[in-house]
């Protein structure tokens, strides 16, 4: 029942409030501002010892995954990294006692993420789950973990799910980064700006109308490219991901830095660039490199918190300001409705993708 929609796909998009209000339930500590997480199995003492966090995932869950790895890496200032399930099961990886496994998958069925699990389990390695269906293979294979309680997802292209994987992710990397050295100040700014998430994805969400007639101009073109520096390389690597998977147009993701190192080759009038560019730190750089592609008179939608100079952009796209390192999160939802439009624009099979399944659980 897509409940009045028009498809699953954009139902669940909708339904990202009320599955970030159901992550987040029960699990903020307004005393000392860090985050409960019930199934972890770990107490703090075994998690001082972990030093490295290494995140397993496919297609969505894996890019979910890597803006997991930053949230760990800035709040709790211990390494992380996402790699794909898929080729970290078929490399012969190094097992490390103090190294933390995270798988993540929707369905908690994907056979390669399953695989990955337990070859970690096999040399002895110690992995948590950060799963939205309870009970599934991937759940019951792990040591701990995060339910997410995002409710069941239809559509084959993930989008509630993806966005309360980055909210558990979060939720983590706090109770990490207060078992650690962040601060009770700094884990208060964090337990606000999630708070505030609901709301946030709400406006944007509102948004939709116009969004939706940007998807159409920009669905015109054959091929789209993608970019994105540090907290927005893995906005753009979901936002294009998306776009293939439900649109079939061809989506190009890249790091802004490395666009002049190659791509900018392709950069012209046929090939559209959405750029995202949040304010933070690196907003001076982002649109130097914005000014790089319109000097190749290639288009410009970016998506980012305030409206770039004209000269610099063809169409903007703005989200309300979170927390900087949150701020990813909600950069993701225009794009999921970009996807979503281009797809309906381009008369697509909206929810059952060719090619896909929802979850692939087959080698
Ligand atoms: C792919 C689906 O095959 O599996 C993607 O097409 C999904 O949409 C990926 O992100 C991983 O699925 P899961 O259930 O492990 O999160």
């Amino acid at each position: 029942d897509t409940g009045g929609h028009e498809h699953y796909l954009v139902k669940e998009i909708h339904e990202q409030p009320a599955a970030v209000e159901r992550t987040l339930r029960g699990r903020l500590d307004d005393r000392f501002h860090t985050a409960h997480l019930g199934g972890l199995n770990l107490d703090a003492r075994e998690l001082r010892e972990i030093r490295r966090v290494k995140i397993l995932g496919c297609g969505s869950a894996y890019y979910a995954g890597e803006m997991g790895a930053q949230l760990v890496e800035e709040l709790a200032r211990i390494p992380a990294h996402a790699e794909p399930a898929s080729e970290f099961r078929y490399r012969n990886p190094v097992i490390e006692a103090d190294t933390l496994y995270i798988a993540v998958s929707q369905s908690g069925e994907t056979y390669d993420t399953l695989a990955a699990v337990q070859e970690v389990k096999r040399k002895g390695g110690r992995v948590l789950g950060v799963v939205n269906t309870v009970g599934s293979a991937i759940a019951r294979a792990c040591d701990g973990g995060v339910y997410l309680h995002a409710g069941p997802e239809i559509s084959v292209a993930s989008t509630k799910a993806f966005t309360s994987t980055v909210v558990a992710f979060a939720l983590l990397a706090l109770h990490f980064g207060r078992i650690h050295d962040l601060s009770p100040a700094e884990g208060r700014r964090i337990c606000a700006g999630l708070k505030a998430l609901p709301d946030q994805i709400r406006e944007i969400l509102a948004q939709e109308q116009r969004i939706a007639e940007l998807a159409a101009e920009y669905a015109k073109h054959d091929g789209m490219m993608f970019i994105g520096r540090v907290r927005g390389w893995p906005v753009a690597r979901e936002g294009a991901q998306k776009l293939k998977e439900v649109s079939y147009v061809h989506a190009e993701a890249y790091p802004a830095s490395e666009l002049k190192h190659g791509p900018l080759a392709l950069i012209s009038p046929e090939l559209p660039t959405v750029a995202v560019v949040p304010d933070d730190e690196l907003l001076d750089k982002n649109l130097t490199t914005l000014g790089e592609i319109r000097a190749r008179s290639g288009r410009v939608l970016t998506v980012g918190h305030r409206v770039p100079d004209a000269r610099l952009a063809d169409h903007a796209i703005t989200v309300p300001k979170n927390e900087p390192e949150l701020d990813p999160l909600l950069l993701s939802i225009p794009l999921q409705l970009l996807a979503y439009h281009a797809a309906v624009a381009l008369e697509r099979d909206v929810d059952k993708p060719r090619n896909l399944a929802k979850s692939v659980t087959v080698e």
